[in-house]
Order: structure tokens, then sequence, then C-alpha cells
């Protein structure tokens, strides 16, 4: 790690976010997540249905006076991004319709390479009162690395885990942030008119870092990002410029409980060892001529001594014969293949690590 990014770990450096992003070393960040100033434009009160005034994002810090100047701050801090990301490290940006296009463009200029455009579809979205418009129930989330040849961190077999073992998509369901996840100021109203709810932070973070990397974000608000990064165990740098975000931002980030669990760990993204069938049967955790099976319980062929398998027509290897019998193009024959042990089928699968911790062993 370099060591002058040391003093900066876990806390919140306050002020404008170009000048601290100035403070960082090149190529230091393995993950940054930014929800910059949306720019909303909006224009005198929004009443609700019944009267009620609604309060949206009205703060100081969301005004601009032109697009050039929306656009020069943008070009700024992603600039500055881009130079302390790691060359292998990602960024998330998120925005609305207002803004999420011109930091897109800006960002493909600069160089940056679109992973993808995650949709933040809000199931608990404000309605359009005056039913002018479509109600805008969404966020747009652009997941991006430094350049095209960045070999970016994806944590796929944890992200599927997660989604009941269905490869995850790009339209995430996540309520906006209410009820107990909601800081209040001491008069009980939102500390943070746009404080975004932990389930976006933790997919965001969990899928594209490994434990103990540093994630920082420019513009910390009540600190989602800090108080997520440490429940995973990772690293987080803030940067904010109201005072009032940062106290809350630390009271809260001070009660946040780490979890240290395998699946926070990425125990499901562990390599299995490289071990193949030729070598288990010299070794004799198979035998030659071994009778393999599928999951079903029905017979496939036998092994033969150079570990490939036969079938009766073809001798083909475990991942060939696999396909073949999936009617597949490719396909990984460990995840297909049992053998038998009694009256009990077993994957073969679990043999290579057995082997490779008996060779570690020794
Ligand atoms: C959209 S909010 C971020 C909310 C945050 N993600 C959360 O969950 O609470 C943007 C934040 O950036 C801060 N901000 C705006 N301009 C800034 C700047 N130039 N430098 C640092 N912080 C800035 C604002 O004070 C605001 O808290």
């Amino acid at each position: 790690m370099n060591k002058s990014l040391d003093k900066f770990l876990n806390t919140i450096l306050e002020g404008d976010c170009v000048t601290n992003l100035a403070l960082i070393p090149d190529n230091s960040i393995d993950l940054i997540f930014a929800d910059p100033p949306y720019w909303m434009q909006t224009e005198g009160e929004l009443l609700r249905t019944n009267g009620a005034k609604f309060n949206g994002v009205e703060d100081h810090w969301d005004k601009f006076n032109t697009y050039k100047e929306y656009d020069e701050f943008s070009e700024k801090w992603l600039k500055e991004c881009r130079r302390i990301l790691k060359p292998n490290g990602s960024i998330w940006v998120i925005g609305s319709f207002q803004n999420i296009y011109r930091l897109g463009y800006i960002m493909q200029n600069l160089g940056f390479w679109i992973l993808n455009d995650i949709i933040w579809s809000k199931p608990n979205a404000v309605p359009n009162f005056g039913g002018t418009r479509y109600q805008n129930s969404h966020e747009t989330l652009l997941w991006c690395c430094p350049s095209q040849k960045s070999k970016y961190t994806f944590n796929y077999k944890t992200m599927k885990h997660l989604n009941g073992d269905k490869q995850d998509k790009s339209v995430w369901d996540i309520s906006i942030c209410i009820g107990g996840e909601r800081l209040k100021d001491e008069s009980g109203k939102k500390a943070h008119s746009t404080q975004k709810p932990e389930k976006l932070l933790y997919k965001a973070i969990l899928s594209t870092t490994q434990p103990n990397d540093i994630v920082l974000d420019p513009f910390f608000g009540s600190g989602t990002t800090g108080a997520v990064a440490k429940r995973l165990s990772r690293n987080y740098i803030g940067i904010e410029m109201e005072q009032k975000y940062i106290e809350a931002a630390k009271k809260r980030i001070e009660e946040v409980k780490i979890e240290n669990t395998d699946l926070h760990n990425l125990s499901l993204e562990v390599k299995p060892p490289r071990v193949n069938t030729k070598q288990l049967i010299d070794s004799g955790y198979l035998k030659n001529g071994e009778s393999l099976y599928n999951k079903k319980g029905e017979f496939i062929g036998n092994l033969i001594s150079n570990g490939y398998v036969n079938d009766g027509t073809d001798i083909l290897s475990i991942h060939k014969m696999s396909a073949k019998h999936l009617n597949l193009p490719n396909n990984n024959g460990w995840d297909y293949f049992f053998y038998k042990r009694g009256n009990e089928f077993v994957p073969i699968s679990n043999l290579r690590y057995e082997y490779s911790e008996k060779q570690n062993e020794q």
C-alpha cells in the first residue's frame, strides 16, 4: 500500500473535492464511488397532491449557473479520479437524467471505459405529483474502469449467489432510503436530502473490491459509502465540503459493525486448484477404468489411463465429454461428473481439493 495514503485511510477530508483529490497519490485507489451534485434545476415549490410542500434537492451544493460551469467542474474531479485510480481499479458514478449523460460523455472523453450502466429502479419512488410526466423511478450508475485494458475486479460468483444462483442483471430493484436507515437531525428532519440506500452501495462495493481495498468517495454526504465499506472490511476515504454532513457520517460509521463473513471475504471467488484427471488416476484418487456418472446417477463412460473418458463411442476430455452429453458447445467437466463410492455419488471436483491439499502438506 502507498505509505503517503495511510494517514487518509478511514477518515473524511473536509473541503472541496478537487482540492482534496489533489492530495491523493497517483494510481493508489482501488474503487471510487461518486454521487456528485445532480444540478436538478428545480424551480419554485413542488407540491404534494394534498397541497403540502415536497422537500426535494434544493441544497446550495446542487446549484450551478450554466452547463459549461457544470461540465468544467465535472471534468476537473473526474480527471483527478482517473489519475488516482489504480490501472486495474474501477469507478461508479451515479446520476439522474439531469446529469448522467453529461457525466458519461465527459468520462468517455477522458478515456474511461464503461463496463455497465446499471439502472437503480426504485419501487417506492416519489410520484410525479402534478401528473405532467411519467413518474421518474430510476437513477443510473455508470461502472467504468480507467481504460479498456484494465483487469478490473468483478466478483461474479458472489453476486450470482446473492441473486438466487442466477447471473445478476443490470437492473437493480432497491427501495429509496427510508425508515430506520435514514439519518435524522436533532429536529427529526432528514439529515441529508440524497442519502443513498446501503443496499445499493453493498452491491457496488462487494461486486468490485477485495477485502482491505481502498474505496474513495469524493461526495461523501452522509457517509453511506464509508458505512458499507467498513461493514465489508474495506477501507474508505471520504471527501465532503459540508461540516454538518461530516459530523453525521462520522457518528454513523462509528456505529457500524464489521461483518467478517466468508461471503464478504469472497470465498466463492477462490479459483479451484489446477489439477487434471490423469494426476488423480496416477495418485490413486480415481481408478483406471473408473465409471463416471452425471448428477442423476446415469452412467456416462469410463475413465482411461490418460485421464480421458470413453463413452463407448468417443474418447474425449471430461470437458468435451460433458459438453457432448449436455448438447452444449462447451462445459466444465468438473461440475458434471460423479464417481461412486459404496452407494454414494461423489463429485469428482472434490478430489481436486483433496489432491492439492495433500500436495501442499508434502
Ligand atoms: C448527492 S450528495 C451525496 C450523498 C451521499 N452519497 C449519501 O449517501 O449521503 C452530494 C454531496 O456532495 C457534496 N459536495 C458537493 N459539491 C462538492 C464539492 N465540490 N466538494 C466536496 N463535496 C461536495 C454535497 O455537500 C453533498 O453532500
